[in-house]
């Protein structure tokens, strides 16, 4: 499903080069539950930025779903991301003026579904997260864990065939991370794919396989 070969990214900054990628290759199947672990700095955000289409490297080649990526341009990117991926970050994102029910239903307002179907979503999402009582609330109004739960709904409304979580338990205490974790399993269980990205071994530890990156480079894949 995610066919990464060579990957290199370069930011340069004042007259010093960061090599943020480093022909970085890896492999991810459909339905599998991988975690990318690797110490701050270690190029974690960039590669999900590119495997999320929200960037692109500067050189190798990346395919999703044999498609691709890195000849498409800025356009075609926004249309696979809004199609085929759920994303999960440490700070949430949600929007604050926008309820627990509206945030889960602006990606489905952006693919143009028709109201009801976009209520039915909403409602399954919310459900999904165990939030359906809370479907009212403003993030504001809302816990740390209560919140992630909210943009774990909104990720998975669309039905993307892959989520992508960037630290999603950065933010949150040890138990709370767990509900969090737990969630992605029952994801998985459901049939998604998921790429969770940590520098924790106690989260990565938990997919049922984890890809090491250090300064850029995959150093380690273990099955
Ligand atoms: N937009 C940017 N401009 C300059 N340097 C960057 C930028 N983004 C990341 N970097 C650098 O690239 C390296 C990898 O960063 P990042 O992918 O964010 O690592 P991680 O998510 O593992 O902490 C770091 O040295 C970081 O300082
Ligand atoms: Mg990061």
């Amino acid at each position: 499903m995610i066919d990464i070969k060579d990957l290199c990214k370069v930011y340069i900054v004042g007259d010093e080069k960061v090599r943020a990628l480093d022909h970085a290759t890896l492999h991810i199947y459909p339905k599998e539950f991988v975690s990318i672990i690797g110490p701050s700095g270690s190029g974690k955000s960039t590669l999900m930025n590119i495997i999320g289409c929200l960037d692109v490297a500067d050189a190798g080649s990346y395919h999703l779903d044999g498609l691709p990526i890195e000849s498409y341009s800025e356009n075609q990117l926004a249309k696979i991301r809004n199609e085929k991926i759920g994303f999960v970050f440490q700070s949430f994102n949600l929007i604050p003026k926008l309820t627990a029910e509206e945030n889960v239903e602006l990606p489905l307002i952006y693919q143009g579904l028709p109201r009801q179907e976009r209520a039915q979503r909403v409602q399954e999402a919310l459900e999904r997260v165990g939030l359906t009582k809370r479907a009212k609330h403003l993030p504001t109004e809302l816990s740390g864990g209560q919140q992630q739960r909210v943009a774990i709904a909104r990720a998975i409304a669309t039905r993307p065939k892959l989520i992508l979580a960037d630290e999603p338990t950065g933010a949150l205490d040890s138990k709370t991370s767990q509900e969090i974790i737990d969630i992605f399993h029952e994801l998985h269980d459901q049939g998604n794919t998921i790429v969770l990205i940590t520098h924790d071994p106690n989260v990565a530890k938990q997919a049922a396989r984890s890809i090491h990156i250090l300064d850029g480079r995959i150093s380690e894949v273990k099955l």
